[in-house]
């Protein structure tokens, strides 16, 4: 009889993989789109090069880890040496620039947690977010791209995780809830604990093929990740299968009150050898993730005992969907 259910259930699942993948490949942005980003900030940093003739532009974020899906916003870093004007002068002078050439929009975010310059492009519609010299993010850019270049069963998995993040507004930080990178992080760890193992611990289980040092902070990982293609392949898990794990452990299997994802160690280290047991200043940690770099930083420090609460119910109803509902594919993404 066990066996009878276990087959029933198998062959039930795997007909959700067509219908995810088709979701997955509705998401893809065009290359016509990629092409449009690419001339954007080509404008952008001619632009930028007649104040400052050595600064250099780079994309980071969704539109150049592989997770962006289409029509996204563009993150962009302006590298620029340090001089004696600060951030925030940089910033609105930027803006003033921007703003001469007839870009739209343009705004001056001098007092965020992240300073940054906001505008939107009238040629192509697409809106960019300028920041200044955050290597880091530029950086755990990289680590994603190469992650996702190991197994295709990432970028799936993270385009589907990402689609129901946005579409039951858990994906808004301000709202307490978590970032798109949290989420992708979330997939990484995911995949790097499955047995066996879909995708391998690519800082301390490897030697360092690429190091970099940012803001004292040393970024050391393996990055030839064109010899790990098949890392993944004793592994044969669907990616609906995959989507059902990942909803069912966090929903009933996180221990959220002592574990800590960890994607720099593939594997889950305690709340208390981080030290995150107690709440600090506005840093509940009710849900840890911790950055792959800026290890001190725990990417659930947004979540309050609130949003926790939205958010676990959420991971429940995606379970309950996938476990139950005659047809997942669309219940899973009903806009809250
Ligand atoms: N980032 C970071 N630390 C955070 C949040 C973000 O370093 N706490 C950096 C990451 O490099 C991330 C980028 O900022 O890739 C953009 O963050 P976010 O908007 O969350 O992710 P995107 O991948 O751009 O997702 P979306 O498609 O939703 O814009
Ligand atoms: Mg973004």
């Amino acid at each position: 009889r066990n066996n009878r259910r276990v087959l029933e259930y198998h062959s039930d699942i795997e007909r959700l993989n067509a219908p995810f993948l088709a979701i997955y490949e509705s998401l893809i942005p065009t290359e016509e789109e990629k092409a449009k980003q690419k001339r954007l900030l080509t404008s952008l940093e001619k632009l930028v090069n007649k104040e400052w003739p050595s600064a250099r532009l780079f994309l980071y974020g969704s539109c150049a880890n592989s997770f962006g899906v289409s029509n996204s916003d563009i993150d962009v870093c302006l590298e620029i040496e340090d001089s004696d004007i600060s951030k925030s002068e940089i910033l609105l002078k930027l803006a003033d620039m921007l703003h001469s050439d007839n870009l739209q929009n343009v705004q001056a975010l001098t007092r965020a947690r992240v300073p940054i310059v906001k505008l939107m492009d009238p040629d192509t519609g697409i809106s960019c977010d300028i920041c200044i010299n955050n290597v880091l993010a530029v950086v755990n850019t990289k680590l994603l791209r190469d992650y996702a270049q190991i197994d295709a069963r990432l970028r799936q998995l993270a385009f589907i995780v990402k689609h129901w993040a946005k579409k039951r507004r858990v994906n808004e930080t301000y709202q307490g809830t978590l970032s798109s990178y949290a989420y992708v992080l979330m997939c990484i760890h995911f995949l790097q604990t499955r047995k066996p193992a879909i995708l391998p611990c690519l800082q301390v289980e490897m030697h360092a093929t690429y190091t970099v040092t940012v803001d004292d902070i040393e970024c050391a990982y393996f990055d030839r990740v064109e010899d790990l293609r098949d890392f993944g392949s004793r592994n044969i898990e669907s990616i609906a299968q995959l989507v059902w794990a990942f909803f069912d452990y966090w929903a009933y299997r996180h221990d959220y009150a002592n574990a800590v994802i960890s994607v720099r160690t593939g594997s889950i280290i305690s709340k208390r050898a981080k030290d995150w047991t107690r709440r600090i200043g506005n840093d509940r940690h009710l849900i840890c993730i911790e950055d792959p770099f800026e290890v001190s930083h725990d990417l659930g420090r947004v979540v309050d005992k609130h949003s926790i609460k939205t958010l676990r119910e959420e991971f429940e109803r995606a379970a309950h969907i996938m476990q139950f509902d005659p047809d997942p594919c669309v219940k899973l993404f009903e806009p809250y």
